[in-house]
């Protein structure tokens, strides 16, 4: 039977005895966390949030040790005692509370505990689907409980930075209609209004920029964030973004709040970060990493060398790069590890991929060797290895194709070898503000222009002559907030200009029809003094997985769901009953 807790009040958490306080008398409320009993002696240890704390019964009181007898693992116990030093052979380094112990004059049983399905430490070996199934006991893990606290402190410096900074933060709805993100909605049927339905926010968006219109001028929100789209360790439906919007702003004014931002959140793990951050165009970014949000930190840029090619005796490369092709070629540093058949085993997989990979080395004596054809000759290999800059101990890897599949291959290649050889240091910070993105994309199937951002996205200032011309190179003032490989952040400069968002409706072949049935309350306020405006929004989860040093977001969230979208621990998504469905209109 459980005690009550009566007026026992805790004088100290489980994590912060130590000498200074021997002598004094204690109160500590918690779990059992492991019991060693050794016969005549017991020890106990007890955990709560802030660490864990051994308690001793001797053998004095006998009633007293036989109720401390019945305790199992996770037991919630209240117990009042005296610190005393451990002896020197029972010290215990590895606990922050481990010179001391608490000798129990009384234990209240608080609570029971069946037996967990897992051990409450770390190191337990448990699937990813129990864990989420008993989400309560995962949560008592030091490393969820680390991370949540994080979580929370990083949310804590950025509401106190926005606030200092002039920001307001206003919830906008969660009930309302789609919005243009992209992804598919998660509709909410209306009972009082038949066949009609609402849309969970993809984001904020429209109503971020009403409130601009609104003459709110600075708004901040940590707000949810719904999408059903296909999950990945970095995506989740529902996830928290740090949204924000400015009144009369241009992309720089948007990077000066965000990078003393970035300062203040690292400094909250104790890593202080330079600003301003590089900036590189979306151009660059494909071509020299093959990525739009690429991770710099193991250097290896992919380089351009087709114009050794041009005229070469290698008939293939030479025919490719006549075709409008393209040779790149990346560098991989200090590669004397890699043995003949270790190179063989990557260009191997490239080609089971129908990619062709060459290589050429310099070895640590000098000595070239490559896989290129004896017909290219000597003198190209060192060509291609001077003009790539490959060293001696260095290897180039090689290929010719399409730009774009050239770069995006060598691009997944160097970070495929940056993991191998351990260049991604967990330690280490590369941001980057990816910037000047084009403003649509051609879909070949649909055969049509989508916006590579969102339809509210302004085009670059120089390039609106290109809108009627060739829309497919105008620029978009959007830009994204890239962190070790892993896009943080996205947001942009908008149109606030009515015509203009007409213009790009037409080109994004929307109809006037069509517009003023998703957006026409939107359009409509464009229409009453706009000022110029943008923002930005930062993915809150992927930011605290980054601090925490985890490779997905589902262990920075409280309640995530499965890789399959469903929540283990609810039992959610779940049928609902003929009466609710009939009161919803809804037919299944
Ligand atoms: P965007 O769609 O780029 O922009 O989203 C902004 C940031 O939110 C994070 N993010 C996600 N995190 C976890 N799970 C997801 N499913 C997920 N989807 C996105 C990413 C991303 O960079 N309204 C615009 C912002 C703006 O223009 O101001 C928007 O939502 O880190």
């Amino acid at each position: 039977m459980a005690e009550q807790l009566g007026d026992l009040t805790r004088t100290h958490t489980c994590g912060a005895l130590r000498p200074d306080d021997v002598g004094a008398d204690v109160v500590l409320l918690g779990w059992v966390h492991r019991v060693r009993d050794l016969g005549g002696l017991l020890f106990v240890d007890v955990r709560d949030r802030a660490g864990v704390t051994q308690i001793v019964f001797g053998n004095d009181d006998e009633a007293l040790m036989a109720k401390g007898k019945r305790l199992r693992s996770e037991y919630v116990i209240g117990v009042e005692g005296r610190v005393q030093r451990r002896s020197a052979e029972t010290v215990n380094p590895k606990l922050e509370t481990g010179e001391v112990e608490v000798v129990v004059r009384k234990l209240t049983l608080l609570n029971e505990a069946k037996t967990p399905p897992f051990s409450i430490t770390d190191d337990a070996q448990v699937s990813e689907d129990v864990r989420l199934k008993y989400r309560y006991l995962d949560l008592r893990r030091p490393r969820l409980q680390a991370n949540i606290g994080l979580r929370h402190r990083v949310m804590t410096v950025v509401r106190n930075y926005f606030d200092a900074n002039g920001f307001w933060e206003i919830e906008t709805p969660i009930l309302t209609k789609s919005t243009p993100e992209g992804a598919r909605d998660y509709l909410v049927p209306s009972r009082v209004h038949p066949g009609e339905f609402f849309a969970l926010p993809q984001s904020p968006q429209l109503f971020k920029q009403i409130l601009m219109v609104g003459g709110m001028d600075r708004y901040v929100q940590i707000c949810r964030c719904f999408r059903d789209e296909d999950l990945r360790a970095d995506r989740q439906p529902e996830f928290t973004q740090i949204d924000v919007e400015m009144s009369f702003a241009r992309p720089e004014t948007i990077f000066g709040i965000i990078e003393p931002l970035m300062r203040e959140v690292f400094a909250v793990i104790g890593k202080k970060i330079t600003t301003p951050f590089q900036r590189m165009p979306y151009a660059e970014a494909m071509a020299v990493y093959g990525s739009d949000k690429p991770d710099l930190r193991p250097g290896m840029p992919i380089q351009d060398v087709r114009e050794l090619f041009r005229e070469s005796s290698f008939g293939v490369f030479k025919s490719i790069v006549a075709e409008g092709g393209t040779v790149r070629a990346i560098v991989v540093p200090d590669a004397a590890s890699y043995s003949r058949s270790a190179v063989d085993g990557i260009v191997n997989q490239e080609k089971a991929q129908g990619r062709h990979l060459l290589w050429a080395r310099r070895a640590d004596d000098g000595t070239m060797t490559s896989s290129f054809p004896k017909a290219v000759g000597e003198e190209t290999v060192r060509q291609l290895l001077d003009a790539t800059g490959t060293e001696k101990g260095q290897l180039a890897f090689v290929v010719a194709g399409e730009p774009d599949t050239t770069s995006k291959m060598l691009g997944q290649l160097r970070l495929n070898l940056a993991k191998q050889k351990g260049l991604l240091g967990n330690d280490e910070y590369a941001f980057l503000w990816v910037v000047d993105f084009p403003l649509l994309e051609w879909d070949p199937e649909a055969k049509r222009y989508n916006s590579m951002h969102h339809p509210f996205t302004s085009p670059h200032d120089d390039d609106h002559a290109l809108l009627a011309k060739e829309p497919g190179a105008v620029r978009a003032k959007a830009y994204d907030l890239v962190l070790n490989g892993s896009e943080i952040g996205g947001g942009s400069i908008r149109i606030h200009d009515s015509a203009q968002q007409s213009q790009i409706f037409s080109l994004l072949n929307i109809s006037k029809e069509e517009a003023q049935l998703r957006f026409g309350f939107f359009l409509e306020a464009l229409e009453y003094g706009t000022p110029p405006h943008g923002g930005i929004a930062l993915g809150l989860d992927r930011m605290v997985a980054i601090l925490a040093g985890e490779s997905s977001i589902r262990e920075v969230m409280a309640f995530p769901k499965t890789a399959a979208a469903i929540d283990l621990m609810a039992g959610a998504p779940s049928p609902v009953d003929a009466k609710q469905l009939k009161e919803l209109h809804l037919k299944i």
